[in-house]
């Protein structure tokens, strides 16, 4: 019997390539081409190739002193899929944020000798080792610089970067990117809003930001100017717990007694068959229209105990007011079993009110918003004379709206 130990890395590779091609994570030949090429167990050489190449997940290769990941190489199909949404082409010049060398080979492979990619990290460890494996792997025509991403980099080409690729969560769009990027540039950037993670691409529209693709991904968290810790609201210890924008008001301890009192549910007849992916374009489409909007997140132990409805690992859309607050639940759909339906669940003085609201919300998504794709988030600067009308979803250098 062949084991994984016994397999060359480049098998391991084209297993991983044909994979990443079945699932549609790899759509282009360019794409393709470049996973082929790059020598992925290179840029994680701690960890076993078949590890390297059979990861789902990201593979840590830094924790700060407490023990948190602070970089890692990038999952295979977030790289695929960042790629794809990218769309980098022979001679353009890229600069990448966040840095580890294996999405600066892959990207420096697609734009080819004619093209320049620049790799930006705040942290000095994490270039020089990028620096490093990219000079072992022959990807020294990677240019590699140490400094905060959030802030314009002086060597920026003249007329912008064709495309800037950010591979660090980020709850903010500063400035920079937005005057550093080609007017013709794509801007891909792993955001934090509303207590929800979406990478998004973003080309220009006017004087604004407007996204065309959109994926679910989580990314270790930005540091530096635009670090963010978005505020944790512990309504049951620390099993329930309601994630919210620093800037959005929020009554704590109103919230925590609301909690603790009866439940009223709201079933909107809405279903959903799970296989459809509808669920993470309907909490963003909440996030554009209701505000407040956080989420709700609950561990197993709150399930079992009863002390929420079902609600998924990646957390419920929840609205609230000073003294009430609702979030959205699934149940299995009555005689329908590959289905679910979406209810709301309300605590509080005014859980009927709040309940209907976020039930009504859900019931206009599903007749006007449901067959339409990903919303389309718009990102105008704060300091813009063209400002967003509707629900604006604040940001320290941007404003957000969703549609
Ligand atoms: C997920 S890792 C990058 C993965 C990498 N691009 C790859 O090839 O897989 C995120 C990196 O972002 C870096 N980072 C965090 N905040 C930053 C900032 N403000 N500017 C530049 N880099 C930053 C971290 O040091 C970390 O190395």
């Amino acid at each position: 019997m062949t084991t994984a130990a016994d397999t060359s890395p480049e098998e391991l590779r084209e297993r991983m390539v044909r994979g990443l091609v079945e699932r549609g994570a790899i759509v282009s030949s360019s794409v393709e081409a470049a996973f082929r090429a790059v020598p992925r167990h290179r840029f994680a050489p701690e960890v076993p190739a078949e590890q390297v190449y059979g990861a789902p997940e990201a593979i840590f290769t830094k924790r700060a002193d407490d023990g948190r990941a602070v970089s890692s190489v990038t999952a295979p199909w977030l790289h695929a899929r960042m790629l794809e949404a990218a769309r980098p082409t022979p001679g353009m010049r890229v600069l990448e944020i966040g840095s580890g060398g294996c999405n600066a080979a892959l990207l420096a492979e697609i734009v080819g000798p004619t093209g320049a990619v620049t790799s930006l990290d705040i942290d000095p460890d994490i270039t020089g080792r990028a620096r490093r494996l990219l000079g072992e792997t022959g990807y020294e025509r990677v240019r590699i610089r140490t400094g905060d991403g959030a802030l314009p980099l002086t060597e920026a080409p003249d007329g912008g970067w064709d495309r800037i690729v950010v591979t660090t969560g980020s709850a903010d769009l500063p400035d920079a990117w937005f005057d550093q990027l080609a007017p013709d540039g794509r801007l891909i950037v792993p955001l934090r809003f509303r207590g929800l993670a979406r990478t998004l691409a973003f080309v220009r529209e006017e004087g604004h930001l407007r996204s065309d693709a959109s994926i679910v991904s989580g990314f270790l968290a930005m540091q530096g100017r635009s670090a963010h810790a978005p505020r944790t609201i512990e309504l049951a210890g620390d099993d329930v717990r309601l994630v919210v924008d620093e800037n959005q008001p929020c009554d704590e301890p109103a919230l925590q007694q609301a909690f603790s009192t009866h439940s009223h549910e709201t079933w909107t007849g809405v279903r959903l068959n799970g296989s459809e992916g509808l669920l993470p374009r309907l909490d963003v489409w909440l996030a554009g229209s209701l505000a407040p909007y956080g989420r709700l997140r609950a561990s197993g132990v709150a399930a079992e105990r009863g002390l929420v409805g079902w609600v998924l690992g990646t957390g419920a859309a929840t609205v609230w007011n000073g003294s009430s607050l609702a979030y959205l639940a699934l149940r299995q759909a009555p005689e329908q079993h590959d289905h679910f339906e979406l209810g709301v669940i309300s605590h509080g003085p005014d859980r009927h009110r709040l309940g209907d609201s976020l039930a009504d919300a859900v019931v206009r998504w599903d007749r006007t918003a449901r067959r339409t794709g990903d919303p389309v988030v718009r990102a105008y600067r704060r300091n813009d004379a063209e400002q967003p009308d509707g629900v604006v979803i604040e940001k320290p250098s941007a404003r957000l709206t969703v549609t």
